[in-house]
């Protein structure tokens, strides 16, 4: 990526430990906005203000089970549209973005990658060398398969065929992370993930998927709901 021809912010929402990712065209100054956080939608209209964007999409990578999006909100305010993978079936979103399919913003375009797996309609997205996993691929991990349709096979195959299959030097920005980390590339991935690395087999994958143990999320109860309303209580 031409770091000149995109303006790029990593944001950071604290309770949740969820990374919201701004790009814009520094030319035409239309942007978007992947992931937003309820808790933290003033610092990020304000970005916007104080950047002179105007948003043009909202795209969330699945439907979260551990925070609100603030997308029905930033779309009252701003007028952007809400984007998601196709396989969520979110009734409130303006656009169901299909496996490869592509939307435009000033002269920068992002596309679709379906990865299924964490949920049945986690979707990354590709900016240039910039890959957005979402919770599919994680820093060193990976998004849980134990709710939502989550699969570990699934979740596998997707990471294995669609993720590690872009080129090594493509970078890589996570949904979350909770200890200080704040990207990786793929190459990285392939060669130290300790659960999707290329030394490991789908059989090894599985059975470290199978004994994870993870107390359910705090907000699942209120967060699935509220999300597949994009946000609205
Ligand atoms: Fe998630």
């Amino acid at each position: 990526m031409h770091q000149s021809k995109i303006l790029f912010r990593q944001l950071f929402e604290k309770s949740s430990s969820t990374y919201t990712y701004l790009l814009a065209d520094p030319e035409s100054q239309e942007g978007i906005l992947i992931d937003p956080v309820k808790e933290t939608i003033e610092r990020d209209l304000k970005l916007l203000k104080e950047l002179n964007i105007a948003l043009k999409y909202i795209l969330d990578t699945h439907v979260h089970a551990d925070h609100i999006t603030s997308s029905s909100e930033l779309k009252e305010k701003t007028g952007a549209q809400i984007v998601l993978g196709k396989a969520t079936n979110v009734e409130c979103a303006d656009i169901l973005l299909a496996d490869q399919e592509e939307l435009k913003f000033g002269g920068l375009t992002i596309k679709a990658i379906a990865t299924p797996g964490h949920t049945n309609g986690c979707t990354s997205y590709l900016c240039e060398s910039y890959l957005f996993s979402g919770d599919t691929l994680l820093i060193r991990g990976n998004g849980r398969t134990d709710f939502q349709e989550g699969s570990s096979e699934t979740l596998f195959h997707s990471v294995r065929e669609k993720l590690f299959t872009l080129p090594d030097s493509t970078i890589v920005f996570p949904g979350h992370n909770y200890d200080g980390h704040l990207m990786s590339t793929i190459g990285e991935e392939k060669a130290h993930n300790p659960r999707l690395g290329l030394n490991k087999s789908f059989e090894e994958f599985k059975e470290i998927m199978e004994n994870l143990n993870l107390a359910e999320p705090k907000k699942i109860d209120i967060a699935v709901p509220a999300n597949l309303k994009c946000g609205r209580n």
